[in-house]
C-alpha cells in the first residue's frame, strides 16, 4: 500500500464554497484535487493500492481509499464536488460520504499515530531531505507533503522526527511529486520482480569481484549462493556455486562487461 498525506492550509473545513473558484476562495482545492488525480489516476484504470490522506487546517481529515473508490472522475471540479460533499458528512464519528471516502476530526499527531498502527512508514518529502535515489523506500510508506505552501512551524515540530526524502533541489508541486514517487516505486517493483541469471562462478570471491565491477557501471547485482561458504567452507561440486543475477535490461551490457574484464559469461 503507497499513503500520500497531503497537509493542506487554507482549505476550508466546511462545505462553504464555491465549485466555481477553486484555486481562490476555496484556499487552493485544486492543487489537492491535482495530487488525487495523480495518486490514483492511470490511462483508463485507478489503482486500488493507494490511499490518499488530507488534513484541513490541522482539523478535518478526509480518506480515500483506492480499494473502495468510485466516482472520482479525472476533473478537478468533480473532486471538489467529493470534498466539499464530504465536509457535509462531517459528524462526532468517521463517516463514509460517497464510496471509498471517509471524513473525520482529526489532528496532525492523531493521523500520524494511525498510520503507526497500520504499520505504515511516514516519511516527509522535503527539497532539503536526503536525495531519494541514495534511500530505500520501505514497504508500506506514507509520504506527508504540504500544499501550495511551505509545512507549518507546528507540522515541522510534529513531523520533526521522520525520515525526509528530496526528489531534487527544484521545488515541484505537490502532484508533480506524487508522479514522480509513483514511477520510481513501480520501476523498484518492476526490477524486484524481474531478475535474470546472467552469469555462473565458483566461490563467493570471484563473484564479489564481479559484482564490484558492475557496481563500478551502475548495475546492480544480486547474488545467489546455493550453499553459504559460512556453513560449509569448502568447495564442492554445484554447492559454492554463486549465480550473478541482474535486472533483465542489464543483461546484455553485464555480459559484455564481464566478458571484457574476465571471461565469458555463463548461465548454463
Ligand atoms: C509546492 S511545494 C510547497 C511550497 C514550496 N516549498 C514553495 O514555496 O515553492 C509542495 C510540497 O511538495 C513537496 N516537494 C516539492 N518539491 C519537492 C522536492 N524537490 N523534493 C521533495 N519534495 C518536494 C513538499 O512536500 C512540499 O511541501
Amino acid at each position: 500500500m503507497r499513503r500520500f498525506v497531503l497537509l493542506a492550509h487554507k482549505a476550508p473545513v466546511v462545505p462553504d464554497f464555491t465549485l466555481n473558484d477553486l484555486p481562490g476562495s476555496a484556499g487552493r482545492i485544486d492543487v489537492l484535487c491535482r495530487a488525487i488525480g495523480a495518486a490514483f489516476f492511470l490511462s483508463h484504470d485507478l489503482r486500488r493500492d493507494v490511499e490518499v490522506d488530507i488534513l484541513l487546517q490541522d482539523q478535518v481529515q478526509i480518506r480515500l481509499v483506492g480499494e473502495r473508490l468510485k466516482r472520482l472522475n479525472p476533473d478537478e471540479r468533480s473532486t471538489a464536488a467529493l470534498i466539499k460533499h464530504a465536509l457535509e458528512k462531517l459528524g462526532e464519528e468517521e463517516a463514509q460520504s460517497t464510496p471509498g471516502i471517509f471524513v473525520s476530526r482529526r489532528t496532525l499527531p492523531e493521523m500520524l499515530d494511525r498510520l503507526y498502527q497500520l504499520g505504515a512508514h511516514p516519511i516527509v518529502l522535503h527539497e532539503d531531505g536526503a536525495p531519494i535515489e541514495a534511500t530505500s523506500i520501505p514497504n508500506d510508506p506514507a509520504f506527508f507533503l504540504s500544499d501550495h505552501q511551505d509545512f507549518s512551524p507546528s507540522d515541522e515540530e510534529v513531523l520533526a522526527d521522520l525520515p525526509r526524502i528530496s526528489l531534487g533541489e527544484t521545488p515541484l508541486h505537490t502532484s508533480q511529486c506524487i508522479t514522480i514517487v509513483h514511477y520510481l516505486l513501480d520501476r523498484q517493483q518492476e526490477d524486484e520482480g524481474d531478475l535474470v541469471l546472467c552469469h555462473k562462478v565458483w566461490g563467493e570471491p570471484k563473484a564479489q569481484l564481479i559484482k564490484g565491477l558492475l557496481a563500478d557501471f551502475n548495475i546492480p547485482v544480486n547474488m545467489v549462493t546455493q550453499v553459504p561458504a559460512s556453513i560449509l567452507p569448502m568447495t564442492v561440486d554445484g554447492l559454492s556455486e554463486v549465480r550473478i543475477m541482474v535486472r533483465s535490461r542489464d543483461l546484455e551490457r553485464a555480459r559484455e562487461i564481464i566478458a571484457d574484464y574476465f571471461e565469458e559469461p555463463s548461465a548454463e
